[in-house]
Formats: C-alpha cells, sequence, structure tokens
C-alpha cells in the first residue's frame, strides 16, 4: 500500500468486550475524497480518530504517505482535522485560530501572516479575522475550523460529520463550498458522515460500514445501483427489498410468488428494487408489466410516493401526476418494472435491517413495515 496516501491494514479497535472497529483495510490515493458512511455508532468516528492519531488500533497498522504511524502522535502524523463540534478556541480570534498550528514551526510573522490570508481567501472571510467565534454563524465557524485544518498544507484532510450543526439548506450549500475548497487544494479527503445525500453528491468512493466492519467499497454509483448487500441497498436510498429464491432458470420468485425473469444465480437471494425501476405502463416503458394497487399515496409537492401491491408485494415508486389525479389506496395502476436494472443480491442479513431501525433510521424497506 506504499503509494496510497493513507493505508488501513486489519485495523480494528476494541473497549473491553466491545468491537468499535473490526479488521477495516482500506487504500486512499492522492487526491482522493472518501466517505466514511454508516449508522450511528458503526465505527466511523474511531476509524478517523486512528488516522489523526488521538486512538491506537488494537490490532493492525495505520500508514501515511507509506509510513507506518504506530505510536506517532497526532502532530506527527501529517493530517488536518476538521472536529464535529469545530472545536475552535473561543478566546482567539479567527486569525489567531487559523494560525494556531503555525505558532510551533519557525515561521517568520510575515509568512504566517500570509499563510493566514490565503486561508482566509480560501474560505471566503478575510473580512472577518478579527472576530471571535462566538460572533461567528455556524457556517463561518465550519468555515474557519476548515481552514485552521488545511493552513498546515496536511497530506491528508480528516473531517468528522462536518455539516451537523448546521440547517438543512446550510447544508446542502457547505458541502458544494468544501467540495470546491478540497478540489482548489487537491487535499487528499477521508470524510464521515451518516448522511447518504452528502455521501452520494461529494465523494469520490463511498466505503459503507455496518458494526465495525466495511460492508462495501466503490464510487457512488457502485455503491447505489450495485449493492452487493442488503445492508447496502437498504441504507442507500429508498428500495424494496423482496425475499425469495431464483429458480433453475434463473428467474427471481418471492415469498409471495411474485416471478422476475432474468439470469441470476440459482439460490436464496433478494431483489432490490427502487422506485425509479417502475414506472406507469402508460409512459411507454419497456420492461415487465403487471398491474398493481395502491397501499398508500403520499403527496410530496414534487412527487407523489406511492406503496403499490403487485402479486402480494408491496413495492414503492415515485411517479409525478397531473394536478389532482395523484391515486388513492384501492387504486389500480399499470406498471413497469425496469428488469435490466433491478438487482438480485445473496442472502440478506437482517439483524443490519435491524439495527438500522433501532438507531432510529426511516425503514426504508415497505415491504417490513
Ligand atoms: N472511548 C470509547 N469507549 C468505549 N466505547 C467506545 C468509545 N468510543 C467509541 N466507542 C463505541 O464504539 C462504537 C463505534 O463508535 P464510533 O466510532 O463513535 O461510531 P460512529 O462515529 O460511527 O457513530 C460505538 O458502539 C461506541 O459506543
Ligand atoms: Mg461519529
Amino acid at each position: 500500500m506504499d503509494d496510497h496516501v493513507v493505508g488501513l491494514e486489519s485495523v480494528s479497535r476494541h473497549y473491553g468486550d466491545a468491537i468499535a472497529v473490526a479488521d477495516v483495510s482500506l487504500g486512499v490515493e492522492r487526491g482522493e475524497l472518501i466517505c466514511l458512511l454508516g449508522p450511528s455508532g458503526c465505527g466511523k468516528t474511531t476509524t478517523l480518530r486512528m488516522v489523526a492519531g488521538f486512538v491506537e488500533p488494537t490490532s493492525g497498522a495505520v500508514q501515511i504517505n507509506g509510513q507506518d504511524m504506530t505510536g506517532q502522535p497526532p502532530y506527527r502524523r501529517d493530517t488536518g482535522m476538521v472536529f464535529q463540534s469545530y472545536a475552535l478556541f473561543p478566546h482567539m480570534t479567527v486569525a489567531e485560530n487559523i494560525a494556531f498550528g503555525l505558532e510551533n514551526l519557525n515561521w517568520t510573522r510575515a509568512d504566517r501572516d500570509q499563510r493566514v490570508s490565503e486561508m482566509l481567501k480560501l474560505v471566503e472571510l478575510p473580512h472577518l479575522a478579527a472576530r471571535l467565534p462566538s460572533q461567528l454563524s455556524g457556517g463561518q465557524q465550519q468555515r474557519v475550523a476548515l481552514a485552521r485544518a488545511l493552513a498546515m498544507r496536511p497530506a491528508v484532510l480528516l473531517l468528522d460529520e462536518p455539516f451537523s450543526n448546521l440547517d438543512a439548506q446550510l447544508r446542502v450549500r457547505m458541502r458544494e463550498e468544501l467540495r470546491e475548497v478540497i478540489r482548489s487544494v487537491d487535499v487528499t479527503t477521508l470524510f464521515v458522515t451518516h448522511d447518504q445525500e452528502e455521501a452520494l453528491t461529494m465523494s469520490d468512493r463511498i466505503v459503507v460500514m455496518n458494526r465495525g466492519r466495511i460492508e462495501q467499497i466503490g464510487t457512488p454509483g457502485d455503491i447505489y445501483e450495485r449493492p452487493e448487500s442488503a445492508f447496502v441497498a437498504q441504507f442507500i436510498g429508498w428500495c424494496s427489498m423482496l425475499e425469495g429464491v431464483v429458480d433453475q432458470e434463473g428467474a427471481f420468485i418471492s415469498k409471495s410468488g411474485l416471478r422476475l425473469p432474468g439470469k441470476w444465480k440459482a439460490g436464496p437471494g433478494s431483489a432490490v428494487i427502487r422506485p425509479e425501476h417502475i414506472l406507469l405502463s402508460a409512459d411507454g416503458a419497456a420492461g415487465l408489466s403487471r398491474e398493481g394497487r395502491v397501499v398508500e399515496s403520499h403527496y410530496y409537492g414534487g412527487a407523489t410516493r406511492i406503496i403499490l401491491d403487485v402479486n402480494g408485494e408491496q413495492l414503492m415508486m415515485q411517479e409525478r401526476f397531473p394536478f389532482g389525479r395523484h391515486p388513492k389506496p384501492g387504486e389500480k395502476l399499470n406498471v413497469t418494472l425496469k428488469m435490466d436494472e433491478i438487482r438480485v443480491i445473496g442472502s440478506a442479513s437482517p439483524c443490519s435491517a435491524d439495527r438500522q431501525v433501532l438507531e432510529g433510521e426511516q425503514p426504508r424497506n415497505p415491504s417490513k413495515r
């Protein structure tokens, strides 16, 4: 893993009998933005802190720039960290906060000032250099924390849920801004979030974690369109998950008898059907035509989300209907299933899915309600 900026080799972290992180291996390439995504408690923060050096692995090794970091304190690791709570020094001005890490370097005052003003410009806060953190909005504090982390020009930028204290609209704006800043300084970045949309929109690659382990690593497209486990399919995006078997001909037969023709591998499996895999037949789509009965219908403004009973299976779909025409429970709809996009994956891991629900995530599988 020498050519990786960050390398994790079978890294585990135990706390007594509890396993926070189990056997995580990962190589981060230069300039890459990688996101650790998973439900609360799955080990994201612990993994990030092991890279930063605030937590030592129980076993396994962390490398940065090809060097083994075992026993190295955080300030020797060439990383910059943005904490969930920003952790700005309340008694220092914005400029002093940004300069903090530079103080210990033997730089001239002029060089230091130069770097601070460069960083202030980068995050578009030159006019607030003399303010205290308490005089800033949440978004501005976040930018100061980012500037402070980048001031040392670290090899690796580490961010732990950097948007969790911001309201929904600001969150979307800040993630675009952050992506822009990261691109312009071209820093290798590890980013922690439990927000799938954040992960999908920002990352080069996503590492999906569950119960301390990596479930899947891939591009946002891989993760969303080619989930390799039931957990990944259900955690990222909405989907209907049907339990069933693939018969000798390669067709999937759900528990209630819905047959999806295909060429899957024989044996037990779960079909993953996303809302966008189901279209109204009237729209002339190609695929498998079926009649469904509306079980639930929820108007969301831009679209109506419908739970449709097809052959005893409850499938979620999303459509925009003409004004005043969105369907009511009991109505029949002719739909087309886009068979070339529906996937069947190996046996489900129900315990992971249950955990997701336990931790307050919305259940995304309508057939399990
Ligand atoms: N210092 C600690 N002592 C004991 N248990 C911990 C400690 N830090 C984390 N854990 C446990 O390890 C698991 C993973 O935690 P964490 O990495 O914070 O998850 P995440 O950031 O994904 O929410 C959790 O079950 C948490 O309670
Ligand atoms: Mg965390």
